[in-house]
């Protein structure tokens, strides 16, 4: 390990490039604090900034939701989800009592003014107490149907304005979770109210696939290389294919995923947003604005289907009994609280077009499911072959496609493959892997998105948030597809059994062209 100037050895929390920005003083306030989300990913996630040395001292923490608890219970609440879900475990005692002493938590109903009133005046006193100077940030961690009464509340308490609108300093912000609406009709009404209280550049919406260091990297694989971006366009790149494959079912969300389905949950977010990234063009200046215009115009570029052409570029699927990893799955139908007669897709395949310079005629495949063989997101490129095939002429086997996978998750990293000649006499040739994994190049693992995310908001910086705009726009994409299928005229859901790689029926998005999905 090498030595920094001035002999200081190098943090190995903090490899590499990386610019260090400790953000100010600030509280951090979760609402509806007893839910899923503040032990599996957000109690984790400050826990780990903390451990990382990238939260100042003063740094609180309010949780604030209905059921009744006392600091100290609040406190275990959290301890046991950075027990379970951290990456770094066991947890360090020291660490931990340094970041319990900050942590409060706040009882009172979501929909009762006297409730944000208490949280106001508590808030207060923290400022004075801890010095975290009047700033906040607010996480919305509700159920999506209690997030516009909550906005609103804090509106009407004064919360929403910088300064807690008492006129002091300190900045606001809001974090806003998924999902963002329900159609783009909702969308839309959920951004006017969000709109009506904060002003923009306190919003940050939260993708957490944006915060994964390998989707971080993609940009830095483009733009920071001069050796891949100028083949990165229709005139090389033959066909794209993005994968979101997860072997888990809906742990025990079968309420939410009922009335959500693939399409809503994974490709209206994440799998847009991959794409957006993957296709953008260079941004004039790596900053949030730049980004979010450069996305927003890929996403105006995607052909929005009409209703007609739904059957065409899409199908769902449902998975039935199976195995997954040597577990017995049962159907989707007969998961609780799901209909037995459901007819919401556990699985989504698309094909996509971008309609812009770079990319007409290119088609990009997009695939989500749920209780699939293997848990593996990761973007593929399939480049066109050279001009002119000079080897697997007079019968031989023909060359496989060179190919650009960028592997997301779990085995980080990017490999390209290629034709190489195998040793000894003839001339026989075979595909080999290049391959670069974060796991032997780095000595140090990828936070999770949300630390990297959750450390964004705190500095004010958005880059990795998304914009309104694109909101909008994956809905105008989408909107057709959930149309047609609720009347009936997309196609039927496809079904497939759990631990496959989904219905057969998506090979016919593929086959016209001449193309396969990857056998991951
Ligand atoms: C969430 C979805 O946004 O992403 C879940 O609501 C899904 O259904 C999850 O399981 C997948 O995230 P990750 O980081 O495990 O790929």
């Amino acid at each position: 390990m090498s030595t920094l100037p001035g002999g200081a050895p190098p943090n190995p929390l903090r490899e590499g490039l990386r610019l260090e920005r400790m953000p100010e003083p600030c509280t951090f306030v979760i609402c509806g604090a007893t839910g899923d989300l503040t032990r599996r990913k957000l109690a984790p996630a400050l826990y780990n900034l903390m451990l990382g040395g990238y939260l100042p001292p003063e740094f609180s923490v309010v949780g604030f939701a209905r059921r009744q608890m006392s600091d100290e219970e609040f406190r275990a609440h959290l301890r046991t989800g950075i027990d379970e879900f951290s990456r770094n475990r066991p947890v360090n005692d020291a660490v931990w009592d340094s970041f319990a002493t900050g942590i409060e938590y706040q009882a009172g109903n979501l929909d009762d003014p006297e409730a944000y009133a208490a949280l106001s005046a508590r808030l207060d006193r923290i400022d004075r107490d801890r010095g975290t100077t009047g700033n906040r940030l607010f996480n919305l961690a509700v159920q999506p149907s209690l997030a516009p009464e909550v906005i609103s509340h804090l509106g009407a308490s004064g919360l929403a304005r910088h300064g807690g609108g008492a006129g002091r300093g300190g900045w606001t912000r809001v974090i806003v979770e998924k999902p963002f609406g329900f159609d783009g009709a909702s969308a839309r009404t959920l951004i006017r109210q969000i709109g009506e209280e904060f002003e923009p550049e306190q919003v940050f919406r939260i993708d957490h696939y944006l915060g994964k260091e390998t989707v971080q990297n993609l940009a830095v694989f483009r733009f920071g290389n001069g050796l891949f971006e100028p083949i990165w366009n229709r005139r090389y790149i033959e066909s794209v294919q993005i994968t979101v494959a997860e072997t888990v079912g809906v742990e025990g969300r079968g309420e939410f995923y009922d009335q959500t389905g693939a399409l809503r949950d994974i490709v209206q977010s994440h799998v847009l947003q991959l794409l957006a990234v993957f296709a953008m063009e260079p941004p004039v200046e790596f900053a949030a604005r730049d980004l979010h215009d450069e996305k927003g115009k890929v996403l105006r570029a995607i052909h929005r289907p009409t209703p007609d052409e739904v059957s065409q570029m899409a199908v769902r699927g449902q998975y039935v009994a199976g195995w997954v990893a040597g577990n017995k799955v049962a159907a989707y139908r007969d998961e609780p609280e799901v209909a037995p007669d459901s007819e919401t897709e556990t699985y989504v395949a698309l094909k996509l077009a971008i309609d812009s310079w770079r990319w007409a005629g290119v088609p990009f495949f997009v695939r989500t499911g749920k209780a699939m063989a293997a848990r593996v997101t990761e973007i593929a490129v399939q480049f066109r072959r050279p001009p002119l095939a000079l080897f697997g002429r007079d019968g031989a086997p023909a060359m496989e496609p060179n190919i650009l996978a960028i592997r997301v998750q779990p085995d980080e990293g990017i490999l390209i493959r290629f034709g190489a000649k195998v040793p000894g006499p003839g001339l026989t040739i075979r595909s080999v892997n290049m391959d670069f994994r974060y796991g032997s190049s780095f000595t140090v693992d990828s936070p999770d998105a949300y630390e990297t995310l959750l450390l964004d908001a705190m500095l004010g910086d958005a880059t990795h948030f998304t914009r309104d705009d694109a909101v909008e726009r994956s809905w105008d994409i989408l909107d057709p597809v959930l149309e047609a299928w609720a009347s009936g005229r997309g196609g039927p859901v496809h079904f497939y059994g759990a631990g496959s790689w989904g219905p057969p029926a998506a090979d016919g998005l593929l086959e016209p062209g001449g193309f396969s999905w990857r056998r991951l």
